[in-house]
């Protein structure tokens, strides 16, 4: 399609946005834009010492390529920076600009919905318990080969998640018009069906 058309798909930590936003961009053919890994990669900057508004102001797209930026502390030190107002309208325009290419985009994060792109032609918000976003995101570490028990990812998750949702500037919350999907008892596939559904209703209007 030549036209811009935005899906803004939100939701807490690792609640199966990734996976997906990937998919729905591929189903459409759209471009997709994890913007986590903004806030991920400013986190890791912080990690080594810089200013996390610094940090924010000059980062580049190979910036995004860094290593571990799925790892736990990086997760943890993104949540953190990502409470900075100034942080965050930092990493505005580019979120905005990728939102609006011809073609269509995805974007995935906290704030798409609601904040970037409050008129994105289709938003959803993604959520599962927080004992199945946990199993589920051990299960990826796990296999990466991290260490980390359990136990600890629920309990980073749930922090996280208390972080992201308390926070004055752009908390995690549903926009009003967005569709819920809880994928608590879902597969994948399952998940990714209804979202196509969900976001072919709003194409066809
Ligand atoms: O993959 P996961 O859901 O665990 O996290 P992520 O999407 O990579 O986001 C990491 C952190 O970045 C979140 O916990 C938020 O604090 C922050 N974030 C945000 O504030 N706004 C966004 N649009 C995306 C992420």
């Amino acid at each position: 399609m030549a036209r811009a058309f935005t899906i803004a798909i939100d939701g807490p930590a690792a609640a199966g946005k990734g996976t997906l936003s990937k998919a729905v961009a591929a189903h459409f053919g759209f471009a997709h834009l994890d913007t986590g890994l903004l806030y991920r990669a400013v986190g890791a900057k912080l990690l080594l010492g810089m200013d996390a508004v610094m940090a924010a102001r000059t980062l580049t797209t190979d910036d995004l390529q860094a290593e571990d930026l799925r790892s736990p502390e990086v997760a943890q030190a993104a949540s953190k920076v990502a409470v900075i107002a100034d942080v965050r309208s930092a990493l505005l325009d580019f979120q905005r600009s990728f939102a609006r290419r011809a073609g269509g985009a995805v974007l995935d994060g906290r704030d798409i919905g609601t904040v970037i792109c409050p008129n994105a032609e289709a938003k959803l918000f993604v959520t599962a318990s927080a004992e199945v976003r946990a199993d589920r995101r051990f299960a990826e570490l796990a296999a990466s080969g991290s260490a980390i028990s359990r136990a600890q990812v629920l309990a980073d998750v749930k922090e996280r998640d208390a972080r992201d949702r308390d926070r004055a500037e752009a908390p995690l919350k549903p926009a009003a018009d967005a569709i819920l999907i809880d994928t608590s008892d879902m597969d994948i596939d399952t998940a990714v069906a209804e979202a196509i559904a969900a976001i072919e209703a709003r194409l066809a209007d």
